[in-house]
């Protein structure tokens, strides 16, 4: 049941259809798409040429995370780009009940993601609207940082409400994942763990991927 999603921010781009088949044929369960606007983060990566460069070439599920803040202003081209799990951010939402609805009325899975200082206790009045929910184990904007501890306990609050409240949605981490921390994140609830620079890092991707699999 647990998953890796492989974000593609730090894998090779000059060589990007090396690099999505080789997620196509490892033991990977989705794509991480990491889309920066240089405003709610320091950092700007990519859009929709590589969203659907990448949808027209992968074989598993696309799951995009904007790092953005007029998310409303895109969600129908997002969904038209291939994205088949949309996340948006928390602090970066005004009105994020709408916008949930808005995802899913596009027919995609709906994601809100947390920043490291947001409580999980903010999501107590649309815990049960949503799909996912994505707890940054980093401060977005770049990959290759190191994990914050505190995302254990988060984990663990974010499953007891979850239960509590009769939700669906999944838990996932994203940010410093790698074979030091991704049991215990595992025990403590998390079910779809994002790593990229420990992939894309490692001289057998490929390997990696499944010893990951085999730790969660
Ligand atoms: C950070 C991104 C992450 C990042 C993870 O803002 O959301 O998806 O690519 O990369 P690693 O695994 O290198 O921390
Ligand atoms: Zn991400």
């Amino acid at each position: 049941m647990n998953k890796i999603a492989v974000s593609i921010l730090n894998c090779d781009f000059g060589e990007l259809n090396r690099e999505i088949n080789m997620i196509n044929d490892s033991h990977a369960a989705w794509f991480h798409l990491d889309i920066m606007d240089g405003v709610f983060v320091p950092n700007l990566s990519f859009g929709f040429p590589v969203i659907k460069a990448v949808k027209s070439k992968a074989s598993k599920p696309l799951d995009v995370h904007l790092m953005i803040t007029s998310a409303d202003r895109y969600i129908k081209e997002f969904g038209q780009a291939g994205a088949d799990w949309l996340t948006v951010h928390y602090e970066a939402c005004p009105h994020l009940h709408r916008t949930v609805q808005n995802i899913r009325q596009e027919g995609m899975k709906a994601g809100v993601s947390l920043n490291p200082h947001t409580p999980v206790s903010l999501l107590e009045d649309i815990i049960g609207e949503v799909d996912l929910v994505l707890l940054m184990s980093v401060n977005p904007g770049f990959g290759g940082q190191d994990f914050i501890e505190n995302t254990y306990a988060k984990a663990a609050k974010l499953k007891e409400m979850i239960i509590k409240k009769g939700s669906r949605a999944l838990i996932q981490v994203d940010g410093g994942v790698d074979l030091s921390n991704i049991a215990q994140l595992s025990g403590a609830g998390v079910d779809v763990f994002v790593v990229g620079s420990f992939i894309f890092r490692a001289a057998d991707p490929m390997k990696i991927i499944r010893e990951l699999v085999e730790k969660c």
